[in-house]
C-alpha cells in the first residue's frame, strides 16, 4: 500500500511517480464509466482533473477558455499589469461559446491595402468598421471579401466600399446562439454583428466559428449565471491586495498564491485577508511539500493546496537551492494530512504523461496542475516558429528563469528585494501539440484506461481505495523503468493519439 511505501520509518527516502507503478485490479465495467469528477478546492468541482499552470507561456484567457470548456480549470498568471490580468479575467468570464467577443474592428480610415496586410497576419477574411476601430464603439459597417476582391486600387479607404450600417443584418445584444443561428442561416451571411441599442458593437458570431461549435458537456460552470470558471495567480507583496481587488472584481473564482515555498507568513496574512475580505473566492496556497508546511496554510484557511517543489520540467530550484521534495512522496504525505480537513490538493508538476496523473490521483491529489504537458498548445500564449529541422515549436520557460523574473514573477521566489536575481529557472521550447480541444480528449482518456486497469470507477473510489490500504503499488527499480518504456528496437515512432 502506499502507506507502506511511503513510511520514512522503512525508506528514509523520496519517491517520485516513475518509481512507482499502480498493480492492477479487478476490472468490470467499461472505460466510458469512468468518472473523472474531482475537487478542485473545498467548493470547486471538476469533471477533468487537470489544471493549467499559473506561467506566462501556458495560461491566458484563450487556455483558461478552453481548459474550462473541457472541464478542466485554467489559471491565468501575474506577469501581467493588475488591468491586464483583471481584463483576462473579464475576457473568460464574458465567454460565450459560438460569440466572438473581441473581435478585430478596423477603423473607416483604414485603406484596403493596410487591410490586406492585416488578413495576412490574421488570417481571417472579415471585419467590422467601428469609430476608431474600436470595440465597444458605434459600428459603423462591415467590410468582407466580397466588398474588398474586386477593387484594383488598394489606396481605397474603407469606408468607400464597406456595407453600411443600414444595409446590415444585425442582432440586439441578449440574443442567444440559437437565434443567432437562425438569423444567419435566414439571412445568409457569414457574420452577424451583435450590437446594443445605440449600435455599440458588442460581439460578433460567425458561420464558420457556428459549424464548428460542438457541445461541451464537461464545461466548468458556474451553477446560476453559467459562466466559466476561472482562477488566478497572485504574489505575496502587500501591494498584491490590489491586485486581488481588480480581480475580485473581475468576478474571479479562485486565488491561487503563487510562491515556489508557501509556508512563509507573507502568504499567511495574505490568506487571512483574502478569506476575510472576500469569503467567496476560493484560496489555493502553496507550494508545499511537506505536511507541516501544509497544515500551516490550511490553519489559516486555504480552500486547496498547491504541492511541488523543484520538480517541474523547468524548475532548478532543488539544483540551486537544495530544497524541495520528490514529487510521488511529496504528493502522498501532503494529501494524507490535508486529507483529514477535507482540503483537495493539486498535484502541481513533473507531469508528463497521462500515467503520471493516474498515478497522482492515486496519491490522493484532486487534480493535477501542468506546465509542460500543456505548453505547446495553439491556446497557450506566444507565436510558433521553426527549428532548423523543420519543427514547429513555442517557447515554454519557467517562472523562475531570469526572463521572466525581470517580468514580475521574482516575488515567487523571494527575490524582489535583492540586487542579484537567482535563477530558479530556465526558458526552451516544446513542439506543438494542436489545439486543447483534441489534446484534453487524449489525456482523459488515457487517465479513464489508467483507473480502468486499477479497477476504480471513479476518483473518489481510487481514493477511497488508497486509504483503506486496497489500492497497491510497487517500487520499479532502474532495469524495470527501463523496461516500462519503449526499448530494443532500431528506431520508432510515436504516435500519440487518433
Ligand atoms: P511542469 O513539469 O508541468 O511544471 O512543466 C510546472 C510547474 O513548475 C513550477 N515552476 C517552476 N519551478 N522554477 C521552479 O523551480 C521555475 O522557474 C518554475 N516555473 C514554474 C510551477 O509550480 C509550475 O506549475
Amino acid at each position: 500500500s502506499a502507506q507502506e511505501i511511503f513510511s520514512s520509518a522503512i525508506t528514509k527516502s523520496g519517491y517520485t511517480y516513475d518509481d512507482l507503478i499502480c498493480l492492477p485490479g479487478h476490472i468490470n465495467f467499461g472505460v466510458h464509466d469512468v468518472n473523472l469528477t474531482t475537487r478542485f478546492s473545498r467548493k470547486i468541482t471538476l469533471k477533468t482533473p487537470i489544471v493549467s499552470s499559473p506561467m506566462d507561456t501556458v495560461t491566458e484567457s484563450n487556455m483558461a477558455i478552453a481548459m474550462a470548456l473541457e472541464g478542466g480549470l485554467g489559471v491565468i498568471h501575474t506577469n501581467l499589469s493588475i488591468e491586464a490580468q483583471a481584463n483576462e479575467v473579464a475576457r473568460v468570464k464574458k465567454f460565450k461559446a459560438g460569440f466572438i467577443i473581441d473581435p478585430v474592428c478596423v477603423p473607416p480610415t483604414m485603406t484596403l491595402e493596410e487591410l490586406d496586410q492585416l488578413k495576412s497576419k490574421l488570417g481571417f477574411t472579415g471585419f467590422p468598421v467601428t469609430e476608431n476601430g474600436q470595440m465597444g464603439r458605434p459600428l459603423l459597417g462591415l467590410v468582407t471579401k466580397r466588398d474588398t476582391d474586386f477593387i484594383t486600387d488598394r489606396k481605397t479607404r474603407l469606408s468607400a466600399i464597406m456595407t453600411p450600417l443600414s444595409q446590415l443584418v444585425t442582432e440586439k445584444e441578449g440574443i442567444d446562439l440559437k437565434q443567432a443561428n437562425e438569423t444567419l442561416q435566414k439571412s445568409k451571411k457569414g457574420k452577424l454583428p451583435i450590437i446594443t441599442n445605440t449600435n455599440l458593437l458588442v460581439a460578433l458570431v460567425a458561420r464558420t466559428d457556428i459549424k464548428k461549435n460542438v457541445e461541451f458537456p464537461n464545461a466548468t460552470k458556474h451553477p446560476v449565471n453559467k459562466e466559466l470558471l476561472v482562477a488566478a495567480a497572485i504574489g505575496t507583496r502587500p501591494a498584491d491586495r490590489e491586485r486581488v481587488r481588480a480581480l475580485a472584481a473581475a468576478r474571479v473564482d479562485a486565488i491561487i498564491i503563487d510562491s515556489s515555498q508557501g509556508d512563509s507568513v507573507f502568504q499567511h496574512e495574505m490568506i487571512k485577508w483574502i478569506k476575510k475580505e472576500f469569503p467567496e473566492i476560493q484560496v489555493v496556497a502553496g507550494n508545499v511539500v511537506t505536511k507541516q508546511q501544509a497544515k500551516h496554510l490550511i490553519e489559516c484557511g486555504a480552500d486547496a493546496l498547491r504541492v511541488g517543489m523543484g520538480i517541474g520540467s523547468i524548475c532548478t530550484t532543488q539544483e540551486v537551492c537544495a530544497c524541495g521534495r520528490a514529487q510521488a512522496s511529496a504528493v502522498y504525505n501532503v494529501a494524507k494530512l490535508a486529507n483529514l480537513y477535507g482540503v483537495p490538493i493539486l498535484a502541481d508538476g513533473g507531469i508528463s504523461s497521462p500515467g503520471h496523473i493516474v498515478k497522482a490521483l492515486s496519491l490522493g491529489a484532486g487534480a493535477a496542475m501542468c506546465g509542460s504537458l500543456l505548453a505547446g498548445t495553439s491556446e497557450t500564449p506566444g507565436e510558433y516558429f521553426y527549428s532548423e529541422e523543420g519543427k514547429r515549436l513555442k517557447r515554454y520557460r519557467g517562472m523562475g528563469s531570469i526572463d521572466a523574473m525581470k517580468k514580475g514573477s521574482d516575488d515567487r521566489y523571494f527575490g524582489t528585494t535583492s540586487a542579484i536575481k537567482v535563477a530558479q529557472g530556465v526558458s526552451g521550447t516544446v513542439q506543438d501539440k494542436g489545439s486543447i480541444h483534441r489534446y484534453i480528449p487524449y489525456l482523459t482518456q488515457g487517465i479513464r484506461h489508467g483507473m480502468q486497469d486499477i479497477g476504480a470507477k471513479s476518483v473518489s473510489e481510487l481514493q477511497d481505495m488508497l486509504q483503506q490500504g486496497h489500492l497497491r503499488f510497487e517500487l520499479r527499480s532502474t532495469a524495470a523503468q527501463r523496461e516500462g518504456g519503449v526499448h530494443g528496437l532500431h528506431s520508432f515512432e510515436r504516435k500519440l493519439f487518433d
